[in-house]
């Protein structure tokens, strides 16, 4: 049942080292968190707001929103410690049934925090469920069967939902609507993604050298997660080709070793990119017919290939389809070269 997939935010996961890791380096605290300023300050305030009224109302829903690994649950763990609340996890598709979200919410406490990854994922009759237990914290049920049914409203404790989604286009607007805080995480700034490297580069006691940084954030996708991926790589390159400090040669080396052209674009990126150019031209193409060109499912494509390439305008999307724009071309042409 859902409930058992629920875990504490620290005491969780399994213990191979890549998880330790990726433990060690999550920020706990806003003070850790690097960059996204506005939901900082948003977010601090209303914080210190639920926290100064001490009237035993939890704070306010909040819904995050935004390509993937730019930090969501980080943020939601963060929140949780700030407010000095404890986290449960859970996600749209674990929770199978209505009774699954029932039993999750009646054993939350009062000012508890519940994070429900992929929120879009949610089935209608649970989302149902959900609707009244945010709006005013009763869980409507159904107890028995045929004429012998009857329905009960039971009261919930005062408790907060972090509702996280790549895609909102997705989420209905009922519950959308039960959000009061609702905010897009933004690609990040390419300085802030040299904070996190060097963050991460401290964490794991590594050196790096400024010129190394530099170039791994320009390769990042101004996204924390390859950031921390990228940099993992490097000092694996570093630790067997030479003295385990990362400087620019080391970094040069490793990144094309894996591929990665000036732009953070992976050949996975490119061959899509190629397939779409090779195949369409400058005719639109549909999701789906992309998703069959390179054996991915669409939303794998909506997901992870294409957010980053619409932001460069390699990709445009139009109302027929995507299509690949001039720099797009250009940067097939020649991916190691500034466009
Ligand atoms: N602001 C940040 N400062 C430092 N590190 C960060 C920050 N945001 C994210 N990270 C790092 O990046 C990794 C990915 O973040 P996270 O898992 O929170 O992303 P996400 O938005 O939930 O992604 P997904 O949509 O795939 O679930 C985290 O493990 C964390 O170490
Ligand atoms: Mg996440």
């Amino acid at each position: 049942m859902a409930i058992e997939r629920l875990v504490e935010p620290t005491a969780s996961m399994g213990d191979s080292e890549e998880e330790k890791i990726e433990i060690s380096l999550r920020p706990m605290s806003f003070s850790e968190y690097i960059g996204q300023e506005r939901l900082k300050n948003n977010l601090r305030l209303a914080i210190e707001a639920v926290k100064k009224r001490n009237d035993g109302l939890a704070l306010d829903h909040i819904l995050l929103y935004g390509p993937p690994g730019l930090g969501k649950t980080t943020m939601a763990g963060v929140i949780a410690h700030e407010l000095g609340a404890s986290l449960r996890v859970t996600s749209g598709p674990a929770i199978e049934r209505a009774g699954d979200l029932a039993s999750i919410l009646t054993n939350l406490k009062d000012g508890d925090v519940l994070f429900i990854d992929e929120i879009h994922r949610l089935r209608r009759a649970v989302e149902e469920i959900l609707y009244s237990a945010m709006e005013d914290y009763k869980l409507d049920i159904v107890i028995g069967k045929g004429p012998a049914a009857r329905s009960v409203r039971l009261d919930l404790p005062r408790f907060t939902v972090i509702g996280a989604t790549t895609r909102t286009g997705s989420l209905a607007g009922p519950l959308r609507d039960r959000f009061g805080i609702i905010h897009r995480l933004e690609y990040y700034k390419e300085p802030e993604i040299e904070q996190i490297i060097n963050r991460t580069a401290k964490i794991l006691n590594t050196k790096i050298q400024p010129e190394a940084t530099k170039l791994l954030a320009t390769r990042s996708r101004l996204t924390p997660r390859i950031a921390n991926r990228l940099f993992k790589r490097v000092r694996d390159f570093a630790d067997v080709n030479g003295d385990g400090i990362i400087d620019q040669e080391v970094a040069v080396h490793s990144l094309n070793l894996m591929e990665i052209d000036y732009l953070g674009l992976d050949p996975a990126d490119r061959n899509m990119l190629r397939l779409i150019h090779d195949n369409y031209g400058d005719r639109p193409v549909g999701l789906t017919t992309i998703a069959a060109l390179t054996g991915d499912e669409a939303t794998t494509i909506e997901d992870y290939y294409e957010p980053y390439l619409l932001q460069l305008g390699l990709l445009a999307r139009t109302p027929r389809g995507r299509i690949i724009t001039e720099k797009g071309k250009r940067h097939l042409q020649n991916p190691q070269n500034n466009v």
